[in-house]
């Protein structure tokens, strides 16, 4: 089976109903990042940033995978498919995609303020105990902190990420602006020759010396077309 690595922003979440960062009323001009996604905005103010990740935990019992999530799922049939997400979400998995990999986190984990990625202390949340409160303690007993990774901090996951984007037959970007590295720079480790699609209804600037297949669409229709354009061209 041919490798088809994926790289997904929050574009692919939006029909979902999950907001974007930076399109149109997004979430970043409803709350400033410097004061809910950077170490300083929480040492700042930890409350307002364990109750904003609080609500973001709370919206996702209401949010279901759109088509998109569910087709992608779908083409680990006929494709080695790997997920690499920006989005904290838990949508792939939930629309049945088994090979994930978080590069800024998960909203159903939390862990450690001081240690936040020793695996010792990341933990995951039941559904029924998404709140975290102010008081909460990690193993370690500092206070328990949301496992995002936030502006300025390391990205561990990237590491893996590459490995599985040099061994991409088929690579696949879909609704990211492609303004945050390092996820940004993926592309660059894609090997020559080995075929480009990007999904996103808007145009999105890539700076690359790939040929890259546009199909300019929503993540679900976006995805249809994927299906068989693969269907025909690698199966
Ligand atoms: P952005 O909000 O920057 O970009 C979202 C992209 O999705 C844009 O290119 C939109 O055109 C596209 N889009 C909108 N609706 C879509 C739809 N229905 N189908 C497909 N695409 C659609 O979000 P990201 O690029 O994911 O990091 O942002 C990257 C990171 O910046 C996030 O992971 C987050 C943020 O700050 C952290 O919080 C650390």
């Amino acid at each position: 089976m041919k490798n088809l690595v994926v790289l997904t922003g929050a574009g692919m979440s939006a029909e979902s109903g999950i907001s974007t960062f930076r399109d149109a009323g997004g979430l970043w001009e409803r709350y400033p990042v410097e004061q809910v996604a950077t170490p300083e905005g929480y040492a700042a103010n930890p409350k307002l940033v364990i109750n904003f990740y609080n609500e973001r935990r709370k919206q996702l019992l209401s949010v279901q995978p759109n088509k998109g999530h569910l087709l992608l799922a779908e083409l680990e049939n006929q494709f080695k498919v790997t997920v690499i997400t920006q989005n904290v979400d838990n949508l792939h998995e939930r629309a049945g995609s088994r090979n994930v990999i978080h590069l800024h986190g998960e909203l159903t984990k939390v862990t450690s303020s001081l240690q936040p990625n020793n695996p010792k202390f990341i933990r995951e949340l039941r559904p029924e105990n998404y709140e975290v409160h102010w008081g909460d303690k990690a193993d370690d007993g500092s206070q328990l902190r949301p496992f995002i990774v936030w502006f300025g901090e390391p990205v561990p996951m990237i590491e893996k990420a590459i490995e599985y984007t040099e061994s991409a037959d088929i690579f696949v970007i879909i609704g990211t602006s492609l303004n945050v590295y390092p996820a940004a720079g993926l592309l660059n480790y894609v090997r020559p020759g080995v075929p480009v699609y990007l999904i996103d209804p808007k145009e999105v600037k890539v700076t690359s010396g790939h040929k890259i297949n546009v199909i300019r669409k929503g993540a679900s229709e976006g995805m249809e077309e994927l299906k068989n354009v693969l269907q025909k061209e690698f199966v």
